[in-house]
């Protein structure tokens, strides 16, 4: 093996860089300590509605009374902003120290991404592994969010380089929340997943099976994708199962126009299934259900 000799004005800049990530890690550990519970959000392939999951469960859980934040960690194709209907280029308060501060919007839930900072939707983001790295440490260096209860990250499907990042960046990481779709569930892709999360030492904190029927006009009950295994594969790994949303046309639509489908349709069962998902990963998190108060009395 070959050494190269490097030059002082290098090394310098080597050091300098270092010092930076270390600051930088530092930030980290004390902003990620004001927020209880860190999720982040994974599947196995793209399009299942991760990014809808996401911010349906951040509508829930801030319906809930919690204090909800969420990183676009999806640093190629952030979604979440166009979806909560902020345009790529709305742009994050900052102050000259270089401290930035999320967007926040009904029902309380607070969004940094990069989608926020680009000029236009078109702005292709072609950063590799290194530079997606510190896109995500910058983000949680320098992201302001306050005190939080939670903070979900939103990520790109599989489990890759933002996936590693993140639960090395935040080593309190709560856990993983795994979204599938019926088709895709198979004892591979869980086993994949929690062999993921073992080897990270994470989490999983439940299952949630997406586009899992459709309900026709006539009542019946259609299963478009397959009639997913999710909830008997969890069972059998031991993972809680958080629930199942259905297929609904209006989810798409209300996506592209940028209105929370949660909150525009609070009657619709996927709304309902949303709730009820959030209560029970306060249960699993917080150790405690919804409407009683027996944690924070023996705690
Ligand atoms: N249950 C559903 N019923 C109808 N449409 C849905 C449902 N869930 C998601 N969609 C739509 O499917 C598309 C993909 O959803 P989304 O962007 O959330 O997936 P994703 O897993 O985040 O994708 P990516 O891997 O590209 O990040 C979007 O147009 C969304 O509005
Ligand atoms: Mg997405």
């Amino acid at each position: 093996m070959s050494a190269k000799r490097i030059s002082t004005r290098e090394y310098k800049q080597v050091a300098e860089r270092m010092k930076k990530i270390q600051e930088e890690q530092k930030l980290i550990v004390q902003r990620m300590r004001k927020i209880k519970y860190k999720i982040a959000i994974l599947s196995n392939k793209g399009g299942v509605g991760k990014s809808f999951v996401t911010v349906s469960l951040a509508g829930a859980l801030a319906v809930s009374g919690r204090k909800v934040g969420i990183l676009d960690g999806d640093i190629h194709g952030p979604t979440i902003h166009k979806m909560l209907g902020l345009p790529t280029g709305f742009g994050m308060l900052a102050r000259p120290d270089g401290t930035i501060f999320p967007v926040e919007v009904p029902p309380g839930i607070k969004l940094a991404s990069l989608g926020l900072l680009l000029p236009e939707d078109e702005t292709p983001i072609i950063w590799r592994g290194s530079l997606k790295t510190t896109a995500l440490r910058e983000l949680l260096a320098y992201t302001d969010w306050g005190e939080l209860d939670y903070l979900l990250i939103d990520l790109p499907p599989g489990t890759g380089d933002e996936q590693l990042t993140i639960a090395q960046l935040i080593p309190d990481l709560t856990g993983f929340i795994l979204v599938t779709i019926p088709s895709d569930v198979s004892k591979v892709i869980v086993k994949k997943a929690i062999a993921f999360a073992n080897r990270l030492n994470k989490r999983i904190i439940g299952i949630i099976e997406n586009m899992a029927y459709f309900k026709c006009p006539d009542g019946s009950i259609q299963y478009i994708f397959g009639k997913g295994a999710a909830e008997d594969l969890a069972k059998e790994y031991g993972i809680p199962f958080l629930g199942q949303i259905p297929i609904d046309p209006r989810i798409r639509e209300a996506n592209d126009r940028g209105k929370l489908f949660f909150l525009e349709y609070p009657e619709s069962e996927a709304a309902k299934a949303f709730l009820k998902a959030a209560e029970k990963i306060i249960e699993i998190v917080e150790g405690k259900k919804e409407g009683s108060d027996e944690a924070e009395a023996s705690g």
